[in-house]
């Protein structure tokens, strides 16, 4: 549903500069992307959606073919970040859904509900998508951010 919803435009990255997890040849590029891991130590992620700051919050977007997701950046488990997770084609029914590089955790990227474990009543928070002619990527959001309003006061 995108009625009813302020649309933000995303400045970091344009639709044709997404990593493409539709492409079996674009999954094993290594990208310069290091995770860290839990031992203090980095190591190379092959494959990243992106991170961007939207109406002064921090998403994850990911392109599949023509289809464009964006999702809360921190994953609703223990605030892993979602953009260093893989992208899943769960065929049993799961659909398309990122898996949290911490705990593995999946989420559909329609819906935001978690798939993997099973049982959990958790999600994240998906976003509409709309992409223009030139490739400008915006996100739908119900209101501004808090952030907008709050005031910063220098005593
Ligand atoms: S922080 Fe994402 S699965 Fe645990």
């Amino acid at each position: 549903m995108t009625e009813n919803k302020l649309f933000f435009p995303v400045k970091e990255v344009t639709y044709e500069e997404l990593f493409d997890w539709a492409v079996p040849g674009q999954r094993y590029k290594t990208s310069s992307v290091a995770v860290p891991q839990k031992n203090g130590l980095f190591r190379q992620n092959s494959h990243t959606g992106s991170l961007v700051e939207c109406n002064k919050m921090k998403i994850a977007l990911f392109r599949h073919g023509e289809q464009v997701f964006a999702v809360n950046e921190k994953c609703p488990h223990a605030g892993g970040p979602l953009h260093l997770g893989d992208i899943e084609d769960i065929s049993d029914g799961g659909g398309l859904c990122v898996r949290c590089p911490w705990h593995s955790w999946r989420f559909d990227l329609n819906t935001g509900k978690v798939t993997m474990p099973r049982g959990r009543n958790v999600s994240t928070v998906v976003y509409p998508v709309k992409v223009d002619s030139r490739g400008v990527i915006s996100i739908g959001f119900d209101k501004f951010a808090d952030s907008y309003f709050s005031v910063e006061e220098d005593f």
